[in-house]
């Protein structure tokens, strides 16, 4: 079986692509998929820091641990390591496109494109909200997980 490597980036990489790549982890194995899966952020802002605190305890309001995810800033190897770039917003995407070499392999696409009905949605930055925002984040990337485990099954 193919192993399908997919990489979710985000701004900052500590409160959205880390929870959409643990609810595409969770997906997946749930699936039997072989897949790779990480996350990056476009800014440097936080690199090697953990999560935010409230996506790390969203997370685990759904069992999963993420505590142990480090920032880090999206580069043009990943490009060619990923099969799938997965941006969260419009912001997201215009970033990942300035550092596209134009020559990898990765199908780059913006999270919520995946999901029916929900074309050309922003996956809102809960940064500055409070918490409830995370539960509306994890909603967001748990849709979208869903959409691409049935796409690549
Ligand atoms: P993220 O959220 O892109 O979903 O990780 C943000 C995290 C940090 C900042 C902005 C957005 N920041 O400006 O530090």
């Amino acid at each position: 079986m193919a192993t399908h490597r997919i990489l979710f980036v985000c701004l900052g990489n500590i409160c959205r692509s880390p929870l959409a790549e643990a609810a595409f982890r969770h997906a997946a194995t749930e699936a039997g998929l072989d897949i790779e899966a990480d996350s990056a952020g476009t800014a440097d802002y936080h690199v090697g820091e953990p999560p935010d605190p409230r996506s790390i305890a969203e997370a685990a309001r759904h069992g999963i641990e993420i505590g142990h995810y480090r920032g880090r800033q999206l580069v043009v190897d990943d490009f060619h390591r990923f099969d799938w770039i997965l941006g969260m917003d419009t912001s997201n995407m215009a970033n990942i496109a300035r550092l596209d070499p134009g020559n990898g392999k990765a199908r780059v696409e913006m999270l919520l494109d995946l999901v029916p009905g929900r074309e050309g949605a922003d996956l809102a930055d809960p940064w500055y909200g409070d918490e409830d925002g995370f539960r509306d984040t994890w909603e967001d990337v748990s849709a979208g997980a869903a959409a691409l485990v049935k796409l690549l099954r």
